[in-house]
């Protein structure tokens, strides 16, 4: 049976003039797959955003797990649940591993407790064996999946993609769809925005369509 983790009703936003989204209503399930295409300039920034409580709608009701809001107020309890990357993640200055730790030590955990978890995301993403590489220095990919584990070790229920593939060569974007299908696989829900022009094949997505201010 499936089971709506975020749902969303008649999200409005204007931006210069423009309805980016004008009425936006779906419903995501839990350890499900999504699929967001749309043209450039389409809105499917904006939407993740919003979703993720990174920037403001101008109406419309959002539900997490049977928790309602009134956007755009967005409760402050749910960012941690709901995590948006970036299309161009930004690495800090310090090590692999102190980004993906970063989040955690933010959040006050003792060394003991985050060390072991930045170990297991770096396996899982792939990436110990540029551990000691400066993040600055890392190809596109490698930076994807820095900042992918960098999101995974605070275990949203939500993971907001933006065009994570984009610009990526044919072995970097295997590699993060790899990812990307491992995490539905293990009960994350996954919204992944791409280009029209770079429709991702993974398995058991479901595809949304964003035009005109409107999913289809
Ligand atoms: N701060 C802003 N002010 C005015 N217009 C904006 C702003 N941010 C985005 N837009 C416009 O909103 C539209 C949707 O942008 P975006 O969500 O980034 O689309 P996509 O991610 O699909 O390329 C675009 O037309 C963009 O120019
Ligand atoms: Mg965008």
């Amino acid at each position: 049976m499936s089971q709506v983790l975020l749902a969303a009703e008649g999200l409005q936003r204007r931006l210069g003039g423009r309805r980016v989204l004008d009425g936006i209503s779906l419903n995501l399930e839990r350890g499900q797959g999504y699929v967001l295409s749309g043209d450039n300039g389409s809105g499917k920034s904006t939407l993740l955003r919003v979703l993720a409580g990174l920037e403001a709608a101008d109406a419309g009701v959002l539900r997490f797990q049977g928790e309602q809001t009134q956007l755009p107020r967005y409760p402050d309890s749910w960012r941690p649940r709901a995590v948006y990357v970036h299309q161009h993640p930004y690495l800090f200055h310090t090590s692999v591993a102190g980004n993906i730790a970063y989040g955690l030590k933010a959040r006050g955990e003792p060394r003991e407790r985050w060390l072991h978890k930045v170990e297991e995301a770096m396996d899982w993403a792939g990436v110990r064996e540029v551990a000691a590489v400066p993040p600055q220095k890392l190809s596109g990919g490698e930076k994807q999946r820095v900042a992918m584990a960098r999101a995974k070790v605070l275990t949203p229920e939500l993971l907001l993609l933006d065009e994570p593939t984009a610009n990526l060569d044919a072995e970097g974007r295997r590699r993060v769809m790899d990812l990307l299908a491992r995490l539905y696989a293990e009960g994350v829900s996954v919204l992944i925005a791409c280009h029209d022009r770079e429709l991702i094949e993974l398995p058991g997505v479901q595809r949304l369509h964003l035009e005109n201010g409107k999913l289809s």
